[in-house]
């Protein structure tokens, strides 16, 4: 059991590096877009995560303080990446700031994980 949560907090920790990742890849380039591996990545950070903080049967012990608020954050990511999704999406101008967003909250979310 205790290596099955672990294989599942690898996907958590792939999810995380395919969305900081994919958006670290756009800055590098000097671009502002939305692309589709930031929604994977977020997809498989929530869905892994979720599942991690599920009782597993070990003796883990959960702060469900710090999961709530790491599931808000997740929230307003998906939010901002719909946002600047359909933006696109429509041609229209994305605000670099709500891009900044997007990765500086990604970042806060790994950080509330490990230091928290
Ligand atoms: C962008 C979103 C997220 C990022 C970047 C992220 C990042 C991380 C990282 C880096 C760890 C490893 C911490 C460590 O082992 O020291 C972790 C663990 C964990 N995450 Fe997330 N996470 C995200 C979203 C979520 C969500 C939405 C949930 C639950 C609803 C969640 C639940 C957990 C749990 C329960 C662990 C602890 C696993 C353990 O050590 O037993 N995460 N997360």
């Amino acid at each position: 059991m205790e290596t099955l949560r672990d294989i599942v907090l690898v996907i958590h920790l792939v999810g995380f590096a395919t969305l900081f990742g994919s958006w670290l890849v756009e800055v590098v380039n000097r671009r502002t877009q939305v692309t589709r591996l930031m929604h994977w990545g977020l997809a498989i950070s929530l869905i892994a995560g979720l599942a991690l903080s599920a009782p597993w049967g070990t003796d883990a012990d959960f702060n469900y303080m710090k999961i709530g608020i790491k599931l808000v954050i997740l929230v307003i990511i998906g939010a901002l990446l719909g946002i600047l999704g359909a933006r696109q999406k429509r041609g229209a101008q994305i605000a670099p700031a709500l891009f900044w967003a997007v990765g500086i909250l990604t970042l806060a979310n790994a950080a509330i994980a490990v230091i928290w």
